[in-house]
This record gives structure tokens, sequence and C-alpha cells, in this order.
């Protein structure tokens, strides 16, 4: 039998509402099987920093990089608390497992399921994966600010794309799209990020040119937001930078019917590291204890995290389940339990 280690960071806010939720149904999903989640609890977050003042340690970053894969709500207080001033958990916390454990492909897939209320009045049919690169660009910190707070500040970030990360985060979405569709789109602003964006396009047509068979266009990202919204069936694997992949990501969440369903992985694929799986949604202070959040998208990145380990039909089954259950949501609001336990009960029968 194969045992997999889990770490799990349920966070703050509804992370743990959720996070419930989604262990339920990955227990349900490989119960039977040969398949064995052993879960480590960490105690990360908003919550943890008020107790203890500790954002993530390094002895927290090497337990949880000795774990196969990791699973993770959402961390994060109310925007603007006085006393997360200096938590740093955005970056401190998230981006920092992100970077630390190169996790340079953000895996966002977006689809339309059937039954799902969207805004769109005639959305087609949606279904595409945002590629986003997860160790670069301006997400590094690289940049700095001279005369802080004065009329004569200067304040810089600078965007880093290497050939090397840009390469590998390009050939993963071009083996992705044979897989799929067969179609890539490289969302850029070129016209006037000429360095980033030249590297950027110079690398999408030198590796297109080793698959024929896949279809390469480019939009400039502006234009991309109009496209999601007016012919979001035109897209199938799209890839991009860190900060234009999380813009577009969370677009892309709302068109396929809310960021309550909008699952994501961080992905190491070349096994070097536990790659991390997380809705993109966050700890919505405005809901947590009341058990209104939607774990659906804490639940399909399980789905991905199964795919990732290769427990392919596991992770279908999850998927299935969660397509039946929101084709039979009816217009009653559920309870977060209600919903994981309708998801589970789908696995066990
Ligand atoms: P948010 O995603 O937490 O909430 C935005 C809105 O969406 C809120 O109205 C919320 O109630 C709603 N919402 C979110 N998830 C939902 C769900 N599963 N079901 C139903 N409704 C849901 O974004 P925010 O308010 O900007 O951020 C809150 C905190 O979370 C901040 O501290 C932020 O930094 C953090 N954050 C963390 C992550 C992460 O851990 N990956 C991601 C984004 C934001
Ligand atoms: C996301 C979030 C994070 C990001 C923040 C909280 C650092 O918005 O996961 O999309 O910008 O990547
Ligand atoms: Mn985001």
């Amino acid at each position: 039998s194969r045992v997999v280690k889990l770490a799990v960071i349920p966070g703050d806010g509804i992370g743990p509402e959720v996070i419930a939720e989604a262990e339920k149904v990955l227990d349900a999903a490989v119960s039977g099987s040969d398949v064995r989640f052993e879960p480590t609890r960490f105690s990360l977050g908003a919550g943890r920093f008020l107790e203890t003042g500790d954002t993530l340690t390094d002895a927290d970053l090497q337990a949880i990089s000795e774990h196969d894969a990791i699973l993770l709500g959402a961390v994060g207080g109310v925007p603007g608390d006085p006393r997360l001033k200096d938590a740093n958990i955005e970056r401190g916390l998230l981006l920092k497992l992100r970077f630390a454990l190169d996790h340079y492909v953000n895996l966002r897939p977006s689809k339309l399921y059937p039954g799902v209320p969207g805004p769109l009045a005639e959305p087609g049919d949606i279904d595409f994966v945002v590629v986003r690169e997860g160790t670069e660009g301006p997400y590094v910190g690289n940049g700095g600010s001279i005369r802080t707070g004065t009329p004569h500040e200067i304040a810089n970030e600078t965007s880093v794309n290497t050939a090397f990360g840009v390469e590998r985060v390009v050939r993963y979405a071009f083996d992705l799209a044979e897989r799929r569709r067969k179609k890539v789109t490289l969302v850029h602003k070129t016209n006037v990020l000429v360095h980033a964006g030249g590297i950027y396009q110079r690398i999408v047509d030198a590796v297109a040119a080793e698959h024929p068979e896949v279809a390469v266009d480019y939009l400039h990202v502006d234009a991309a937001t109009i496209f999601l919204v007016t012919n979001p069936g035109r897209f199938d694997v799209i890839v991009t930078d860190n900060l234009f992949g999380d813009i577009l990501t969370d677009l892309a969440g709302a068109v396929t019917g809310g960021i309550g369903l909008a699952a994501s992985g961080n992905i190491n694929p070349d096994g070097a590291f536990p790659s991390m799986f997380e809705p993109v949604h966050g700890s919505a202070p405005d809901i947590a204890g009341q058990q209104k959040a939607d774990p659906t998208a804490a639940i399909l990145s399980v789905s991905l995290l199964l795919d990732h380990l290769g427990l392919r039909d596991e992770a279908q089954r999850v998927t299935i389940a969660v397509e039946e259950d929101i084709a039979a949501r009816g217009s009653a609001p559920r309870t977060t339990t209600e919903i994981g336990d309708a998801i589970a009960a789908r696995l066990s029968a």
C-alpha cells in the first residue's frame, strides 16, 4: 500500500472550514484503495502570527518540505488590520512557500460546469487552463523605495524574467496543450513591456517550432480581459507571467460561476519539492465561522492534487462528484458542511 505524507495548512477565516470538507472528500476518494493519506497539520497564518509573532519559520519550511504534497485553505486576516501590519502573510508565508518550493507552474483551470449560474448571458463552452508563472516576474520583491513618504519618493518594483524560468513554464504550457485542444495563447504586454514581453515572445516562438500541431496566438493582457468576457471559448491554454496570471484568474473565476469554485495547484513539475494545492480565494473574513463558504474550490483543488500524484481515476471521480453536485444544486442555500457531505456521499455511493 502507498502512504502519501500530506502537509495540511488550514489557515485563517474560512480556510479551516473548507479544508475540513476537502479532507473529507479526499478520504472518500481513496477509501477502499491501497492509497492512504497521512496528514500533518501546520498552524500558519494570521492567527498564528497574532499568537506567537511567527509567520513561517525555517523549521516550519523544512518540516513542510518533507511531505509529498501540501493542501492549503487560505491565509490572511482582515485586510487593513493594524495588528497584522508586520505579519507579511502574503510575502512571508504564501509567496515564501511558492518560491522556496520552486512552484514555477501556478496551474489554474477554469471550466463552466453545466447548471452554474454565471454573469455572462451567452457564455458558450468555457474550458481553459491558465499556466501562470509562479516564481518570477514582479512578484520577486526586487525593488525598493527611496525618500519614502516624501514628495520626492521613488518606488521601483522590477519584474525579473530569466530565460531558464520562462522556458520551463512555456514548455509546461505546450506539453499541457498537446494533451488538450492543442492551442496556446501567450498573454503579455509586449507593446509596452518590451524586455519582459520580448523574452516571453521569443521563447514561445522557439518552443512552438517544436510543437507544429499546437496552434499559437498572442494577446495583449488588456485585450485578453475583453475576450475572457466576450468569447472565453476561444481559450485552451493561456501562458502568462505571475502578475498577469493573478489578475486573469480572478476574472476567469468570476466568469465561470464565482470564486467559490476556482481551484489551483502550485506545481513543481520536477518533483524536487512538494506541490501545493489551494483554492484561488482568500480567507473571506466577512463570512468566516458562519458555514457560508462554498468548499467546492478546495474540493476541486483536491482533484488537482490527486491528479498530480498520479491518482488519475480518483481525481476524475472527485471532479465528476463535484459536477453532479453542481448540476443538482437548487436555490436553497446549503452550509459548507452540507456541500462537503453531499460530494463525499457521491464518492462513497
Ligand atoms: P477573498 O477571496 O477572501 O474574499 C473576496 C470575496 O469572495 C468575499 O466577499 C468573500 O466572502 C467571497 N468568497 C471567498 N471565498 C468564498 C467561498 N469559498 N465561498 C463563498 N464566498 C467566498 O479576498 P479578500 O477579501 O481580498 O482577502 C481576504 C484575506 O485573504 C486577505 O488577508 C488576503 O490577503 C488573503 N488572501 C489569501 C489568499 C490565499 O491564501 N491563497 C488568496 C487571496 C487572498
Ligand atoms: C492568489 C493571491 C496571492 C497572489 C496573494 C495573496 C499573494 O492573490 O493566490 O491569487 O497574488 O498570488
Ligand atoms: Mn489572486
